[in-house]
């Protein structure tokens, strides 16, 4: 017979929590019979106290059977998803999905709506007028099997993980988010439900990530390898640079437009190199041997990103929204652009509407932030280099606030890899 109290009072002391322990407090916590207090002092508990290698993979698989798991396995196509752990101005899924199934994988992406200030891939494609984020699974499996689809964004349903949607609302408000076996279990719980065969994680490490040194994002991406490849999934992780926005937008509809003209074969360098590193990690887990820049080049990708937008109800050419009002930041001096801070960016996106302060908040597709240079950029006095967009004008002042020290005009940067580390099982 267990006990809530026992199972919190030997983590407290710093045990280790046996399988039969772990099994019986999510489940008992999922059908309520674990109270969210003591779910939540227990989080506190694993906070300062961690978890081993083998308690966090059978946390993680009580979480994956506290609700249903997903099968693709009868697709003919092999699957493959990426996970990114969120950065400003981070649209990736948005060319890459449609890049990957041109070039022969099934992509079935559950995806989540923005908090604070990442945006949400949700977000972004819900700009696109009619896009539905709802499927049903029998529908998912359809447009996966579709070779001229082969791939889907879509939003998780509530009997996937239920017990990481309960834990993680719990974590919000009791200050027990950071912890890197919390995190990464509840990232790849909802990952293996989901029924991918193989997966390619994007953790990102800097100013506008979560987590800001390259120490604590190995860490993490170590335990979500570790935990993908315990729980049969082929996983990857590269560790990618967040202290600058990726792209020059970051904001809803314009990371659309943004997406657009990288499938359209241009964009900017860094969203570019992303996209195809990533391409190329997700078809080398599929075991798939073809070049994405090819696809990416003649087409191939737009025409899948096309129909799988159409095929969510989106009209892939209907206008995007836009804000009803702008303003300018320009350049107080010529020189060079030494720094863009991807936090500032990112907080003065979300003040203009970009995001949402509290979950069930509705955003404005049209807000956010143009940059119309880039570090290493020449910039003369007096010439644009921000542009923020908005419905409600009164957001201005409190977006300007945020930009106050987001930027520095001087000397050149020096060069900064995109990627700065990978990690295999
Ligand atoms: N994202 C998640 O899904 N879970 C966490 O715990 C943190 C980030």
């Amino acid at each position: 017979m267990h006990s809530a109290v026992d199972v919190i009072r030997a983590k407290r002391d710093g045990g280790e929590l046996s399988d039969a322990q772990i099994d019986w407090v999510v489940d008992a916590f999922t059908r309520g019979e674990v109270a969210d207090e003591q779910m939540s002092a227990l989080a506190m508990a694993i906070v300062w106290r961690g978890m081993t290698r083998r308690e966090t993979a059978r946390w993680t698989a009580a979480m994956i059977d506290s609700g249903k798991r997903l099968d693709f396995g009868d697709l003919v196509r092999p699957t493959v998803d990426k996970h990114s752990t969120g950065g400003v101005g981070d649209k990736i899924t948005l060319p890459l999905s449609p890049l990957v199934a041109a070039c022969g994988a099934a992509v079935p992406q559950l995806s989540g709506r923005g908090l604070g200030h990442t945006g949400g891939t949700l977000d972004k494609l819900e700009a696109i007028p009619g896009w539905q984020a709802d499927l049903s699974v029998d529908r998912m499996r359809e447009l996966l099997a579709d070779p001229a689809v082969g791939a889907v964004v879509c939003a998780a349903g509530a009997d996937l993980a239920p017990a990481d949607k309960r834990l993680y609302a719990l974590r919000d408000v009791t200050g027990t988010v950071e912890s890197i076996p919390l995190i990464a279990s509840s990232i790849m719980s909802k990952k293996v439900a989901e029924g991918t065969g193989a997966l390619v994680l994007d953790v990102k490490v800097g100013r506008g990530a979560f987590l800001k040194e390259l120490g604590q994002a190995r860490e993490l991406a170590t335990a979500m390898v570790e935990l993908g490849t315990d729980a049969g999934v082929r996983t990857v992780a590269l560790l990618t640079a967040m202290d600058t926005p990726l792209g020059r937008t970051a904001g809803n509809a314009l990371e659309v437009a943004e997406s657009l003209e990288v499938l359209a074969g241009g964009g900017p360098a860094d969203v570019v190199e992303l996209t195809l590193t990533l391409a190329r990690e997700m078809l080398a887990q599929a075991g798939i041997d073809v070049d994405p820049a090819a696809a990416l080049a003649d087409g191939r990708a737009m025409d899948h990103w096309r129909a799988m937008i159409s095929a969510q109800g989106g009209d892939p050419d209907a206008p995007l929204p836009g804000a009803r009002h702008t303003e300018v930041v320009a350049a107080p001096a010529s020189g060079t652009l030494a720094r863009l801070d991807a936090l500032d960016i990112g907080i003065a996106a979300w003040r203009l509407g970009a995001g949402r302060a509290r979950q069930g908040d509705s955003v404005q597709f049209g807000a956010g932030i143009e940059m119309h240079a880039k570090p290493g950029d020449t910039v003369t006095a007096g010439s644009p280099l921000l542009t923020l967009h908005t419905d409600t004008p009164e957001a201005f002042p409190a977006a300007l606030d945020a930009l106050r020290d987001a930027f520095t005009i001087g000397a050149p940067p020096a060069p900064t890899p995109l990627i700065l580390g990978r990690i295999t099982a």
